[in-house]
């Protein structure tokens, strides 16, 4: 096997703004109950940032731990990729920001636009970067608020969502080119922008002119989300060289209990060996994946060598899947 540059997860950090709403909370608002929202969805409760917390405020605090975790130092921070759909401004993006707020030197920073597969296409974006040599050590977060984009009226999209930040720090080191090799090992993206309707905000700079309000086809995202998402875990363990059945965590985008475990029957997965925080942390877009790798880490259950894939779907649609060893 020939050697090569791999990028390795070297740090993992998250930050859940303090403010937690449950069920109940929300059945004051809205016709819906614990019961049904539990039932449906898995979900017990979401956290909903401050008034003037930002996206680029949680990013910030995740990165800064993610960092810590790694060993590294602001100073050391070359590039910083966040996937996020819910920016504090149209536009500078969050990365700058973050950039600006750690105290990072010039460097590379820009958003990618995924929605809730904006972390693994950050992954994936970031990965391009390091193995050309570009980056020495870049940040990758997956940022958002999106209780911000709810319609506070549609009991159908309000219960699902929440806030929260995760980041992981990705570094060079050399690789044999073998799965049994440290970092990113193998990658599947895909968008069909023709699903637009089924999931989208109503809003804008260049229509509206206002920031609008998240619309979901539920149901008819559901269907997709286990078909494609099944598609892309399979195609990025084939790109990566691996089974399923070597995959210690899979580390899916927390939509819905029910995606979790329709994809886990569809590719024949132990459910016991799927990480899932739905239950505490609701849908937070391209937060989820970042957010339930640093809880596995945290809580020792996900271990250094160990084979992970993180996979997920959304507006666009897009979705995606990737492969990588910690
Ligand atoms: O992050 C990426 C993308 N997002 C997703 O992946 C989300 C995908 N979709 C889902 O998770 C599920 O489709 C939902 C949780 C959104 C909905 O569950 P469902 O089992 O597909 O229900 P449904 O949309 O078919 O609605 C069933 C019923 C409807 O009532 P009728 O028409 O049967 O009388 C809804 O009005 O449930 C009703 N309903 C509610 N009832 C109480 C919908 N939302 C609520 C609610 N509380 N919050």
């Amino acid at each position: 096997m020939s050697s090569c540059i791999r990028s390795v997860v070297t740090g993992v950090g998250d930050y859940l703004p303090a403010r937690v709403v449950t069920n109940d909370d929300l059945a004051k608002v809205v016709d819906t109950s614990d019961a049904w929202i539990v039932e449906r969805t898995g979900i017990h409760q979401r956290r909903e940032a401050g008034d003037g917390e930002t996206t680029s405020d949680l990013a910030t605090r995740a990165a800064d731990r993610a960092l810590a975790h790694a060993g590294r130092t602001p100073a050391d921070v070359d590039l910083i990729i966040v996937g996020t759909t819910t920016p504090d401004l149209t536009f500078p993006a969050v990365a700058t920001q973050v950039q600006r707020k750690l105290g990072c030197p010039v460097g590379i920073a820009f958003d990618v636009q995924a929605v809730c597969s904006g972390f693994v296409y950050a992954l994936a974006t970031a990965d391009n970067f390091v193995v050309r040599g570009q980056s020495k050590c870049c940040l990758v977060i997956g940022a958002e608020t999106m209780t911000r984009l709810m319609d506070w009226t549609d009991r159908t999209t309000c219960v699902l969502f929440g806030d929260g930040a995760g980041a992981v720090v990705l570094e060079p080191r050399p690789g044999e080119g073998t799965t049994a090799d440290r970092g990113i090992l193998g990658v599947a993206l895909r968008a069909d922008g023709t699903k637009q309707d089924l999931l989208y905000v109503d809003g804008g700079p260049s229509t509206t002119g206002t920031t609008g309000k998240l619309r979901m086809q539920g149901n008819q995202v559901f269907r997709n989300a286990v078909v494609n998402i099944s598609e892309a875990v399979v195609a990025s363990a084939r790109a990566a060289g691996v089974a399923l059945e070597e995959v210690d965590w899979f580390i899916p985008h927390q939509a819905n209990q029910r995606i979790l475990e329709g994809v886990a029957r569809r590719l024949g997965i132990d459910e016991r060996r799927v990480i899932s925080t739905v239950a505490e942390h609701a849908n937070t877009s391209a937060a989820s994946i970042p957010l339930a790798l640093a809880q596995g880490v945290a809580d020792g259950r996900i271990k250094p060598g160990q084979l992970l894939l993180i996979e997920a779907m959304g507006g666009g649609l897009t979705w995606g899947a990737a492969v990588l060893r910690l």
